[in-house]
């Protein structure tokens, strides 16, 4: 049995997301605003963040990509596996992924949405990981930031497992 090191509680993570969210609604305010999930990792972040946006014009999507195996390390061949069922033509669009590793996830999730021309793209992740960042990538958005680690909870998975636990811990192979 692996250790799992306690990172945020149920609690802190609602503190966190609803700061960010309440950042999100004064930066867009009367703007429509289109969520795009990265699946499946951020499914429950993206359910809390959008319930605590208060733009009355939101939109929610999803887009899945695929990148890992069951292991713990990003595998740099990344496939879109599902793509957006909404037309983002001239829309701002925010993409909320679940964790920023290094990057190269969201760097061919950005290139390939911005394909579409939005107005703006932006992206809020629940955890911006630092350490093994491989592009020249910034969220815009972060709720909390880590230097190293494999985390799993609220959403993060490790071979499919521990997704729904409600707090994040950091798991000790
Ligand atoms: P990146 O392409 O290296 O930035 O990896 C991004 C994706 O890898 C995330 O969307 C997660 O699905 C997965 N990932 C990266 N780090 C972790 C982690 O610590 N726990 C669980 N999944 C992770
Ligand atoms: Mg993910």
């Amino acid at each position: 049995m692996s250790e799992l090191i306690p990172v945020l509680s149920k609690e802190q993570i609602r503190t966190l997301v609803e700061k960010v969210a309440k950042q999100i609604s004064v930066d867009y305010k009367g703007k429509e605003l289109i969520l795009i999930g990265v699946l499946k990792g951020a499914y429950i972040f993206c359910a809390d963040i959008a319930r605590e946006i208060t733009l009355d014009r939101l939109k929610v999507d999803f887009l899945r990509a695929a990148s890992y195996g069951g292991g713990t390390t990003s595998t740099e061949e990344i496939k879109l596996t599902k793509d957006i069922d909404i037309d983002i033509t001239g829309a701002h669009v925010l993409v909320v992924e679940d964790i920023v590793d290094t990057g190269l996830t969201l760097r061919f999730l950005i290139d390939h949405l911005k394909s579409y021309n939005p107005a703006s793209i932006k992206i809020c992740t629940m955890i911006d990981k630092k350490e093994r960042r491989k592009v020249d990538l910034q969220a815009d958005y972060a709720c909390h930031v880590v230097q190293e680690g494999f985390l799993i909870g609220y959403g993060l998975d490790y071979d499919e497992k521990y997704r729904n636990l409600p707090g994040i811990y950091e798991m000790k192979l």
